[in-house]
This record gives structure tokens, sequence and C-alpha cells, in this order.
């Protein structure tokens, strides 16, 4: 008897841990939708109206009061615009928005009033070019250059290209209503590849002008505008990833979409050590000098760092990655959701995963400015130290400044904390669910629209932007939360990546009429008449279930 239970103990422990081990080991591939045929573009003319729009050196500066160097050049470069893409202008309502009517938002009324906006965002200000890295260009920065495969200049990535390629990619649409086409035609006609379209869902775009630097006069005022008017929006789309050519290592070498369902927060913290000071020929030996103060508090500093936590979306693009990974690394990644494998692999991250890695489990503090001393020979009375804090989803400016004071009180040092107030603090975003029809809409615009030599889509998978958008202006307004990706294509090993913000930022051109069609493709699915959102919602709204994207 005894032998017979161990034996169906064994055999059920046996099924049990092969089971789980199936389980563990087995992926489900998600479904590769058809690929959608674009309609027609004129590709050489579209990349020329996307590399006008380059030639602008509109550069946003925070040191000015309207928030950007030249009036002019954002007034010339609208005008730019308008002539570019007419068809927009004419069908389109155009405003002109912000204190100095440098931003534009422009609607596209939908059929359906009833429904929430889908609003696309991008910003045609551009980061400076370093004084005396102009000659350091392998094409000057605002030439707008078409060689090599790339479209060279300030401003390329980030981010005209998301302005030329939504613009063109309306303008693709609206040319079906000004080819004449019979009233009912449009009507009968479904949302196929060049058919007539008109929304259902109403489409507006934001294009800000100072977004490099907050986006308070741009994305601020246009956010203020539409709370006004009492706009609800379904969903946000913005910039903030792109298809990388080259995966993710070391989880996956195929391409994948990165869409940023969350981005970090900002703040600035300043520290302001006190010191007597005196004669710097007979410095303190009880470790009141500004120097020992400073070591103190970097100590406690590297001794209580802030918490590691693997969170959502970090833990989505873990999970999304399973299909996509080597079959060793496909259990860790499968059970990154359990907590012992959530902690391990978040201090792995930490330790060992490199600087980009580690920011997307930790609130990190970054000592950018220090401010002391006025002769060689005197001890300063004084410090001041600036902390810059990029915070996790969920966490506030607060939290950071907390974080500093309880350093300082380890460390026994004699300073005030505070929190530099003003436009330039908000907390970690809030997190948009991947698991919501709105991911898996954005989801299939991509794969239908891109496919790689072996005929494959690329994996698109959720990630937390570690740098800012004007989006978390809109957020509020968003009742499906915010997607943050541009339909380009980066090579990290080329180095791409690296050239945002820097000499000899580019961008692929054969990217340009794809993104076209991605945007196209996006607009089609989440605004089109009888797409599967409008039925979506229309069910969701009745059943009360109204916020289950946000969690
Ligand atoms: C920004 O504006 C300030 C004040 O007008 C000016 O001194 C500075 O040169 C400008 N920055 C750039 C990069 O042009
Ligand atoms: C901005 O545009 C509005 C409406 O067109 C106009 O009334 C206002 O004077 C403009 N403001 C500036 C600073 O150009
Ligand atoms: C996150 O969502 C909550 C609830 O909708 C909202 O009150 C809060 O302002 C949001 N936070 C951010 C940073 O958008
Ligand atoms: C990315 O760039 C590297 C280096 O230039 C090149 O070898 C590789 O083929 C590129 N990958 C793709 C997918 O284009």
């Amino acid at each position: 008897m005894a032998r017979f239970v161990t034996a169906l103990c064994s055999g059920i422990a046996i099924a049990f841990i092969g089971g789980l081990l199936f389980d563990i080991l087995s992926i489900d591939k998600p479904e590769v939708p058809k690929p959608f045929i674009c309609p027609p573009l004129d590709t050489a003319a579209a990349l020329d109206r996307f590399r006008g729009l380059i030639s602008f050196p509109s550069i946003s500066n925070i040191s000015r009061e309207d928030h950007v160097n030249d009036q002019k050049v954002f007034r010339d470069m609208m005008a730019y615009l308008e002539v570019s893409y007419p068809l927009v202008w004419k069908h389109l309502n155009v405003e002109q928005v912000g204190e100095s009517n440098l931003s534009l938002l422009i609607t596209w009324p939908g059929s359906n009033l009833d429904l929430r906006p889908v609003l696309f965002v991008s910003h045609y200000d551009v980061v400076p070019v370093t004084p005396g890295s102009e000659h350091a260009w392998t094409y000057p920065p605002f030439s707008g250059q078409l060689a090599d495969g790339y479209v060279w200049g300030r401003g390329s990535a980030d981010i005209k290209f998301g302005v030329a390629a939504l613009l063109e990619a309306a303008s693709s649409l609206l040319e079906s209503h000004d080819s004449g086409e019979a009233e009912e035609e449009r009507d009968k006609a479904k949302d196929g590849a060049g058919g007539p379209f008109r929304p259902e869902r109403t489409i507006m775009f934001a294009f800000g002008h100072d977004e490099e630097i907050g986006g308070s006069h741009g994305a601020g005022a246009i956010a203020a505008l539409l709370r006004s008017r009492g706009v609800n929006l379904e969903v946000v789309v913005d910039e903030g990833g792109a298809v990388l050519l080259d995966g993710l290592s070391p989880f996956t070498h195929r391409p994948v979409a990165m869409v940023g369902m969350a981005e970090k927060g900002y703040a600035t913290v300043e520290v302001t050590l006190r010191s007597p000071g005196g004669h710097s020929s007979m410095p303190h030996t009880d470790g009141s000098d500004i120097a020992d103060q400073l070591w103190h508090l970097g100590t406690a500093l590297k001794l209580h760092p802030t918490r590691t936590q693997l969170q959502s979306p970090v833990t989505d693009m873990l999970t999304h990655l399973v299909p996509y990974t080597s079959v060793w690394m496909r259990p860790l990644l499968k059970l990154v959701e359990q907590r012992p494998v959530r902690w391990l692999v978040g201090q792995l991250f930490r330790s060992f995963g490199g600087r980009e890695v580690a920011a997307m489990v930790t609130t990190t503090l970054a000592l950018t400015r220090i401010r002391a001393g006025v002769a060689d020979n005197v001890l300063p009375q004084e410090a001041v130290l600036m902390y810059n804090i990029r915070l996790l989803p969920g966490q506030a400016p607060i939290d950071a400044t907390e974080h500093l004071q309880r350093a300082v009180k380890f460390a026994g040092v004699n300073a005030d904390v505070r929190l530099v107030e003003g436009g330039s603090s908000w907390p970690g975003s809030n997190v948009t669910s991947p698991n919501g029809r709105l991911f898996q809409l954005l989801r299939t615009a991509i794969q239908e629209t891109w496919r790689f030599d072996d005929g494959q889509p690329p994996a698109v998978v959720p990630f937390l932007v570690m740098g800012a958008t004007d989006s978390k202006h809109y957020a509020a307004l968003s009742h499906g939360g915010v997607m943050r990706f541009v339909p380009y294509a980066m090579n990290k090993t080329a180095g791409d990546l690296g050239l945002i913000h820097a000499t000899n930022e580019r961008v692929r051109a054969t990217s340009f009429s794809q993104g076209v069609c991605t945007y196209l493709r996006m607009m089609q699915l989440l605004a089109g008449s009888g797409s599967e959102l409008q039925s979506a919602s229309a069910s969701a709204s009745e059943s009360g279930s109204g916020s289950q994207c946000l969690v």
C-alpha cells in the first residue's frame, strides 16, 4: 500500500513538475497580422517636404521669455507646413496655440462626436547645435541632406520626422476627399487602402514648439485649451520608442518596436551645505569643512541608494520578449511577475546591466552642478549641490526630496534640502496597460506595416521611457493612457541612437515612407469607422469598465 502511495505521489509530482516545465518553456507566439498595402506615395516628394522642414533652425531656448531663439523662424516654418501639406490646411481645423501662437493644434472632426478623440503628439522645436561643433557634422546641421541612405540634420530624429510623417499620412488619407468621389460612395466605402477615409472618431494633432525645454508654453497651452473645452481623449500617441533593428541584447536579436507605456518623472533638488569656513592654511579637523561634508554625503548616498524596483512597464517588456528570446532566458522572463524572480532580476539589472538598464529599475539621483568657493585661500562657507532626479512611475518629486533629507541626516552634515519649484518638476507618469485594446491596435498597425527580409514583422514590446515627452501635459486628459512610439528604424550598432541631440543626428531615409504608412494605419485603426476600437469602446462604456486601460 505504502509503495503504491509513494508511486502515486511521485507520479503526481513528476506530472506537476513536467507540466510546470512545459508551461515555462512553451511559448504562445502572438498572431502575425497580414501585411497592409499602403496607398501609393511619391516618396521622393514626401522626403523633400520632410527635408525642407529640417532646414528651419527652430531652436527652443529656456532663457527666453517666449521659449524660442527666433519667432520668425517658427512663423516661417508654420507657413512652410501650410504650403507643403495644403490638404491638411484646407480640410482640417488648424489653430495656432500658445502665448505667441507658435504651436499647432489640428482637428479632424469625426462623424461621431460622442467618441473621445485620438491625439497624435509631436514637436518641431529642436535642441541647439553645440557652438564650435558645426564643422564636425558630415553635412551641415540644418541642411536636411539626403545621403548614404540617411536624412541628416538637427531635428531629423527628434522629431520633425513625426510632424512630417503625421501630416503626410493625413494628406494621404485626405487625398480621397479631394479626388471628387460622390458622397454616397464615400459613405459606402470601408477603410481599405487608398479608399476614401473619414474618421468616425475625431483625430487631433498637437505640435509643440518648446518640448525640449519642458513644453509649458506649447503642449501645456494646448492641453489647457483642450481642458477648457472639456475634451476627454481616448488615447495619446507621442514620441518615445522606435523600431530597434538590432534587437534588445541580451534578450533578442530580432527587430523590436519599443512602445513607451510610461515615462520617468523629473525633479531638481538643491542641497546647501554649510561650514564655518576660514583660512585654508588651517583646515578643520572635526569634519566640518565642505570637502568632508561632501564626502560624507556622497558615502551616505552610496550606502543608502534609492530602492531597486522592477515594475511595470519594465516587467511587461520582459514578458513580451518571451516568444523571441532564447530557451535559456525564457523561464526567467516568463516568471518575472513572481516576487522572488522580480527581486532577483531587479538586482541583476541594477548591478550588472550597465547604466541604461540600471535606470529602468531605480529612481536615479545625479549630481549635476556644484557651486562653492570664492578664492584659492578661503575655505568655502557654503556649497550648493544640484541633484537631477529621474523618478520611476508612481513616484513624486517629494519622494526624492525625502530620500536626500534622510541621506543628509545619516551623513550627519549641516545642510538644507529643497525641491526646486517651478515648471520643471513632475511625477513619474502612470503606466498604460499593454493588456488593453489600444496597445493591441497599435501593435497591429506596426506589424501590418513593417516587414523584414525574413518576411517577419518586428516584435512589439512595451518599455519605460527614460526622458520626458510632451505627453505629460496631456496624460491627465486621456482615458486610455499614453503610448510613445515613432515609426522609424534605429540601428544601435551603427550608432543611430547616440546621435540624437548630438553631432550628425540623422534618420534612415527608408523609414520615412514606412513611417507614413504606419501612422496612416494607426489613424485608420484607432479612428476609422467600423474599426475594432469603435465597437469595443461602445461596449466598454456600456459595461462601465472604462478605466481598465490604466493601472
Ligand atoms: C538662448 O537665449 C539666451 C538669452 O537670449 C542667449 O544668450 C543664448 O545664446 C541662447 N542660446 C542659444 C543656444 O542660442
Ligand atoms: C494669436 O492668435 C490669436 C487668434 O488668431 C490672436 O487674436 C492673437 O493676437 C495672436 N497672438 C499673438 C501674440 O500673435
Ligand atoms: C495617474 O492617474 C490618476 C488617476 O486617473 C490621476 O489622478 C493622476 O493625476 C495620474 N498621474 C499622472 C502623473 O498623470
Ligand atoms: C546595423 O549596423 C551595423 C554596423 O553598421 C551593420 O553591420 C548591421 O548590418 C546593421 N543592421 C541592420 C539590421 O541594418
